[in-house]
C-alpha cells in the first residue's frame, strides 16, 4: 500500500529561530491529521540539525531541499548526501523545477543526486513538471514522461521503494494557479502508467505520486480525492503551520 504525505516545503524561508518556530507549531498540531498520513517538513541545509532535534520522536520526518552530485571533497559550498543523513534528515527533495530553472540541474546530475542519496539512506522526493509554454503547447505528457525515464529509470524496483514522485506544473508554483482536479489526475495516472511499464503494475501501484503548485486548504480535498493523488508537496501554505496541517487534514 503507498503511503499518504503531505510535505512542507519551506524553500529559502525563515531564519533558524523562525524555523524552529515553525517545526515546533507543526508538531504540536501534527495529531489532528489522520495517522495514515506521514507529515514531512524540507527546510533549508541551515535548518537541519536544529529542526531535527525539534522533530526526533514525533511523527513529523525531516527532509532537505537538495544535495550535491558529489560524494565528498573539493566542492565548496556543495552538501553532500552523507551530511544530510548524519544532521538526521530521512528525505531529500530533488530536481525542484526552481532548481532546474535557476541553478542548472540537469537530469544527468539528478541521477548522481538520487544515486547519492539512495546509497545514504535518504528517501528522494523526485519533482516533475512541465511550465507554462510546454503546458499550453500539449507537451506536458512527453515532458514529464521524459523526465521520467531520463532519472527514475535508472534505478530498479527496489531502489523505486525509497522514492517519492511529486508532480509540480511549474505553471502553478507559486502563482496561485493551482491545475484542476481533473488535470493532475490525468497526469498522475500518465506518471503510474509511465512506472509500471518499467517497474511492473504492482511497483507502481505502490509508487506515492505528490501534487504540488499551489496546493492550499481550500483545494487539497478535491486534488486529494483524486485515486492517483498520494498528498501533497506544499510550498507557500507550508510557512502557516494552521494551513500546512489543515491540508493534511483534507485527506
Ligand atoms: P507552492 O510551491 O505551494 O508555493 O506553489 C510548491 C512547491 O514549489 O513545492
Amino acid at each position: 500500500m503507498r503511503k499518504k504525505i503531505v510535505a512542507g516545503n519551506w524553500k529559502m524561508n525563515t531564519t533558524v529561530p523562525e524555523g524552529v518556530e515553525l517545526a515546533k507549531a507543526v508538531v504540536e498540531l501534527s495529531g489532528k491529521a489522520d495517522e495514515s498520513v506521514q507529515l514531512i517538513v524540507a527546510a533549508p541545509f541551515t535548518h537541519l540539525c536544529p529542526l531535527a532535534e525539534v522533530l526526533k520522536g514525533t511523527r513529523v520526518a525531516l527532509s532537505a531541499e537538495n544535495c550535491a552530485d558529489k560524494e565528498k571533497g573539493a566542492y565548496t559550498g556543495e552538501v553532500s548526501a552523507a551530511m544530510l543523513a548524519s544532521a538526521g534528515c530521512g528525505y531529500t527533495i530533488l530536481g525542484h523545477s526552481e532548481r532546474r530553472q535557476y541553478y542548472g540541474e540537469t537530469d544527468a546530475k539528478l541521477v548522481e543526486k538520487t544515486r547519492l542519496a539512495l546509497a545514504n539512506g535518504l528517501k528522494v522526493i523526485l519533482c516533475v513538471g512541465e511550465n507554462l509554454e510546454e503546458r499550453e503547447a500539449g507537451k506536458h505528457f512527453d515532458v514529464v514522461e521524459a523526465q521520467i525515464k531520463n532519472v527514475l529509470f535508472n534505478f530498479s524496483a527496489e531502489e523505486l521503494k525509497e522514492i517519492v514522485i511529486a508532480y509540480e506544473p511549474v505553471w502553478a508554483i507559486g502563482t496561485g494557479k493551482t491545475a484542476t482536479a481533473e488535470q493532475a489526475q490525468e497526469i498522475h495516472a500518465f506518471i503510474r502508467k509511465t512506472v509500471a511499464a518499467k517497474f511492473g503494475a504492482q511497483a507502481a501501484e505502490d509508487t506515492s505520486i505528490l501534487y504540488g503548485g499551489s496546493c492550499k486548504p481550500s483545494n487539497a480535498a478535491e486534488l486529494f480525492a483524486c485515486p492517483d493523488i498520494d498528498g501533497g508537496l506544499i510550498g507557500g501554505a507550508a510557512l502557516k503551520a494552521e494551513d500546512f496541517i489543515a491540508i493534511a487534514c483534507s485527506y
